[in-house]
C-alpha cells in the first residue's frame, strides 16, 4: 500500500518544497522506497532542492499524452531510494488543470508501486491544490510564525472546508444553499463556515451526518517552519485549537522546525541540509518529525471523492 501525504500552505516560500525534500532524503535513508512528486505546477522547483538536473521529462509529458505511463517520467535523484516526478517544464496553462487531466493524474498516481509519496503542492487556493490536497485524509500543512503566514494556511484550510462541503451537493443544490445561508445570516455570511454548517444541518441532515464522518476521518496535520529563538513555540497548538473552534475539524500539531541559516547556504549549494548540517536544530527538528510521520498511517488516494 502506498503512503501519500500531499504538503500544502496557503502562503508561498512557507517551506513546502523544503519539507518534501527533507522527509523524503530521511525516509529514503531509512531504505524506504520514496516518491516526490512536484504538482506546483507551473512554477515547480523540487529538482533543484534534490539535486536533479533540469529535467528532460515532466508531469506535463503525461498530462498531453505525450508519454503515457507515469512511471516512464520518473526521474532518479543522487539519494538512493529517493525519486522525482518533475513539474519542471510545465507552462501556465497547465496550472488550471482540467478535471479529466487531473483524475488521470490522480489514477496514475495511485498505481505507482513506492512506499511513501509526497505531494508538493502550489501556494494558494486553486482548485488544483486543493483537490490534490485532498485526496489523502493526511495532508499535511505548513506556515511559518508570521501572522501573513497563518492567515494564508487558515484561509487555505477554510477553502478545503468549502470544498469538502461543495462535493455533497450538485451546483443547483449549491447554490440553493448559498442562498438559504444568505437569507438567513445576511450577506456576507457565506463564507463563514458555521453559518453554513447551520443550515445544513438544519435542512440537509443526512448530508450533515456524512460530512460530520468526513471530517472525523481526516488526520491533517500542522508543522510551523522557520521558528526562531523569540517565537512562541506552542503557536501551532494554539492555531490547531482555533481551527477546531471555527472550522469544526481537527488538525493535529506535528511539531517545529527551528529557522536556519544553513537552509539558504545548502539550497546555493544544491545539496542536502541534512547531509550537510545535520547537528543543527532543524536538522533535529526534521528528524523528529520524519519520525512522527512515517509512524502515522498515510492514506491511500481517495480518488473517490474527486
Ligand atoms: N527552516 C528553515 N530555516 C531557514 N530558512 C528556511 C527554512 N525553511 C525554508 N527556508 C527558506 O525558505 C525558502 C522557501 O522555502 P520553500 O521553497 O520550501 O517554500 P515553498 O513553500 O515551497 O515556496 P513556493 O510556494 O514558492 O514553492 C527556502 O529557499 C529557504 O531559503
Ligand atoms: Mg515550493
Amino acid at each position: 500500500m502506498v503512503h501519500i501525504w500531499p504538503i500544502g500552505g496557503g502562503k508561498g516560500g512557507s517551506g513546502k518544497s523544503f519539507l518534501a525534500s527533507s522527509l523524503g532524503r530521511l525516509l529514503a535513508g531509512l531504505g524506504k522506497k520514496t516518491l516526490l512528486i512536484d504538482l506546483d505546477l507551473g512554477a515547480a522547483n523540487l529538482h533543484t532542492l534534490v539535486d536533479v538536473p533540469y529535467p528532460e521529462k515532466c508531469l506535463s509529458d503525461f498530462i498531453r499524452n505525450e508519454i503515457t505511463l507515469l512511471e516512464n517520467i520518473v526521474l532518479e535523484t543522487p539519494v538512493p531510494n529517493l525519486f522525482l516526478i518533475s513539474g519542471a517544464q510545465d507552462n501556465l496553462d497547465i496550472a488550471n488543470l482540467p478535471y479529466d487531466k487531473k483524475i488521470k493524474t490522480l489514477k496514475a498516481i495511485s498505481k505507482l508501486k513506492y512506499e511513501y509519496i509526497f505531494l508538493d503542492l502550489g501556494a494558494g487556493t486553486s482548485f488544483n491544490t486543493l483537490d490534490f490536497f485532498l485526496t489523502s485524509r493526511n495532508g499535511i500543512f505548513i506556515t511559518t510564525p508570521e501572522p501573513t503566514s497563518i492567515e494564508n494556511v487558515y484561509r487555505l484550510m477554510r477553502a478545503i472546508y468549502f470544498r469538502r462541503i461543495r462535493h455533497y451537493f450538485t451546483a443547483t443544490a449549491f447554490r440553493a444553499l448559498e442562498e438559504k445561508v444568505r437569507r438567513k445570516f445576511g450577506d456576507n455570511s457565506f463564507n463563514k463556515p458555521e453559518c453554513i454548517i447551520s443550515v445544513v444541518k438544519k435542512y440537509h441532515s443526512e448530508k450533515y451526518l456524512q460530512l460530520e464522518n468526513d471530517f472525523n476521518s481526516f488526520k491533517f496535520k500542522l508543522i510551523i517552519n522557520q521558528l526562531r529563538k523569540q517565537d512562541n513555540i506552542a503557536l501551532g497548538s494554539q492555531i490547531c485549537k482555533i481551527i477546531e473552534k471555527h472550522l469544526g475539524f481537527h488538525v493535529d500539531f506535528s511539531g517545529n522546525i527551528a529557522y536556519d541559516e544553513h537552509v539558504h547556504d545548502a539550497i546555493c549549494q544544491r545539496v542536502s541540509f541534512l547531509d550537510r548540517y545535520p547537528h543543527t536544530l532543524a536538522a533535529n527538528d526534521l528528524r523528529e518529525l520524519s519520525k512522527r510521520i512515517s509512524n502515522s498511517a498515510g492514506e491511500q488516494l481517495m480518488l473517490h471523492y474527486l
